[in-house]
């Protein structure tokens, strides 16, 4: 299941390719495809690579977020901050991209629900891009974290939940997608590096409780991770 590359470069460049690949199927029989967008330090060269390369009409693609920091849209913590700097420029700037968190939300619940109907109309997601954490989070669905019973139930109604106490680096508040959600989808790609996050999925696939272990092991969306060293 893991998907070598020889480097970074080459593993952000085949999961643009795949993300390419689900939004032009969308875009076949829909009016708008939908993308996932995820945080961290591995999707920037992704969503570079995906505005400069991808033939696609970026003005009917709707970009939501896996998940985001009860933060700022201006801070250098925001998700959507960084998939504004890196994929909506140029013509990627047409797209749409739906916000997760809210500044006048009373709380991350608040913004979850808030979020919802816009989460379902895009859905099923022609593409979702995810990062995994050292601890096998993916999105914001820490090892732990109280939102775990709702967010890995794939039976939930929920496609977003508030994860009020701070997770993470750096530790906030924050708003995340569910499983359910995440696998309300035509593919995922899970982009990872180094040898310890190889080891954790390897670990999750031989079964132990780990968040990505969920997203591994359910049939409802095909996965395909993307791992270079
Ligand atoms: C976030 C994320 C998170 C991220 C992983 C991997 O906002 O923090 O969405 O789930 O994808 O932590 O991050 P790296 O790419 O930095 O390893």
């Amino acid at each position: 299941m893991i998907e070598a590359y020889a480097n970074r470069h080459a593993a952000a460049d085949a999961a643009a390719a795949i993300l390419e690949q689900g939004l032009a199927e969308g875009l076949k029989s829909r009016a708008r495809a939908s993308l996932v967008a995820t945080g961290g330090s591995s999707p920037a060269p992704v969503y570079r690579r995906l505005r400069e390369t991808a033939r696609i009409d970026w003005a009917r693609v709707v970009i939501a977020l896996s998940d985001e920091r009860a933060v700022p849209p201006t801070s250098e913590h925001s998700n959507a901050r960084l998939v504004r700097e890196n994929l909506l420029v140029g013509e990627g700037a047409k797209a749409h991209l739906v916000p997760l968190w809210r500044e006048d939300a009373e709380s991350c619940e608040a913004a979850a629900l808030a979020a919802e109907p816009a989460l379902r109309a895009m859905s099923p997601f022609d593409a979702v891009l995810l990062g995994m954490g050292e601890d096998g989070h993916i999105a914001s669905l820490f090892p732990g974290s109280p939102a775990l019973g709702e967010g890995l139930d794939l039976g939930s109604s929920r496609y977003a939940l508030g994860v009020p106490e701070p997770h993470g680096s750096p530790p906030l508040p924050r708003i995340t997608l569910t499983l359910a959600a995440l696998t309300d989808a035509r593919c995922v790609v899970v982009l990872i590096s180094g040898e310890a996050k190889k080891r954790i999925v390897e670990r999750a696939l031989a079964g132990d409780a780990l968040p990505v272990g969920a997203l591994l092991r359910q049939t409802r969306a095909p996965v395909r991770v993307l791992w270079s060293p």
